[in-house]
């Protein structure tokens, strides 16, 4: 087990198109609750980010990376306990990759989801994107990652890690890879677009549609708008289990960010239309981004800061990463350098 008595965990977030709220209450706001229960690694997955070269500008890139570090940051990721770093300063990531490469069926790849919706009909998708679920599966399994917190978009690519690892340690006893568990939170695990309450709100759609989505680094008057223009129906129905999808996505939000009870929110709002509820949530989205942005303006002016804890954060990452590429590699029958 990790660190003395304590289960390690690794999670991440792409470098591409704004961070939003979803993926907040998603992933990076329990991340940044379970710092002191678990030995914690954090990860700006910029390798990932290039499964979809299209949306990568060169001279933009870098500092998205280092905007999504420093939101890490901004939400409560302590780098006094938590491992904070770049995928691609870390190149057993890449070998893993090619290593699990050979050993993940082709066939499961095929069948994941998030392939099918991202590439379309497109033949000319980049091979990278099919393969995007071996790099995820390397980065959880090189950690001997024991918990992975994420949103419920990620649940099979978990399964497909979990499966993989199970494959390989079966093939070679030697692996013993450790087999992860997702962490998906009990709200908030699934946000969906503000316009449109049947798709899952997303970064890639938000950077065409405006109201889509909530960037963590809004200002009070983008949120005020985004939500209040946010999709509802005719009904007057503010009770979870009743509502239609666009309301009992505000709810959802408000029941995150507010911190109250479902009882309790359904008392405040059900019956008063959609506009108090609206109100409401905008209130606690600033007051609960006001304190990220104050922290991020802090940080943009800190880049030394910045570029010291991603460096301890790859030593330390390389020094647990390592070994475990090296039980792989001695457990298939490679001569050791
Ligand atoms: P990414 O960058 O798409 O999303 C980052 C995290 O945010 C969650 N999320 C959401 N949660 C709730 N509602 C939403 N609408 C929403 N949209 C996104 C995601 O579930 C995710 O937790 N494949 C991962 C990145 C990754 C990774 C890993 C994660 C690469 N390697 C290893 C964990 C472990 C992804 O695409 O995240």
């Amino acid at each position: 087990m990790a660190d003395g008595q304590k289960q390690r965990v690794f999670s991440g977030v792409q470098p591409t198109g704004k961070l939003h709220i979803g993926n907040y209450v998603g992933a990076i706001k329990q991340w940044a609750g379970i710092q002191d229960q678990y030995d914690t690694i954090f990860c700006v997955v910029d390798l990932h980010a290039v499964t979809i070269p299209e949306a990568i500008d060169p001279k933009q890139f870098r500092a998205k990376i280092l905007e999504v570090a420093a939101l890490y940051l901004a939400c409560g990721i302590d780098p006094a306990k938590s491992t904070i770093f770049l995928q691609s300063h870390v190149p057993e990531h890449s070998e893993m990759t090619w290593l699990l490469n050979c050993l993940a069926p082709l066939g499961w790849l095929y069948r994941m989801t998030q392939f099918k919706s991202k590439a379309g009909t497109n033949e000319s998708v980049g091979t990278g994107l099919l393969d995007y679920p071996v790099l995820m599966a390397s980065d959880i399994l090189l950690y001997d990652t024991n918990k992975v917190p994420v949103g419920e978009d990620q649940k099979q690519h978990i399964e497909f890690t979990r499966d993989l690892a199970q494959r390989v340690n079966t093939m070679f006893a030697g692996a013993k890879l450790v087999i992860p568990d997702p962490m998906i939170p009990p709200a908030g695990a699934r946000v969906m677009g503000l316009d449109d309450a049947t798709a899952k709100m997303s970064k890639s759609t938000a950077e065409t549609r405006k109201g889509h989505a909530i960037g963590l680094l809004d200002t009070p008057a983008q949120i005020k708008k985004a939500i209040m223009s946010a999709q509802t129906d005719s009904e007057n129905e503010a009770r979870f289990d009743h509502a239609g999808p666009g309301v009992r996505n505000l709810l959802d939000l408000y029941e995150v960010l507010s911190g109250q009870d479902r009882a309790a929110i359904e008392a405040e709002f059900h019956g008063q239309g959609y506009g108090k509820l609206k109100k409401a949530l905008v209130e606690v989205t600033i007051a609960a981004l006001e304190p990220i942005q104050a922290r991020y303006q802090e940080l943009t002016g800190a880049q030394d800061y910045l570029g010291d804890i991603l460096r301890q954060g790859a030593e330390r990452a390389r020094s647990i990463a390592a070994p475990t590429l090296a039980r792989l590699r001695d457990a298939m029958g490679f001569v050791a350098p």
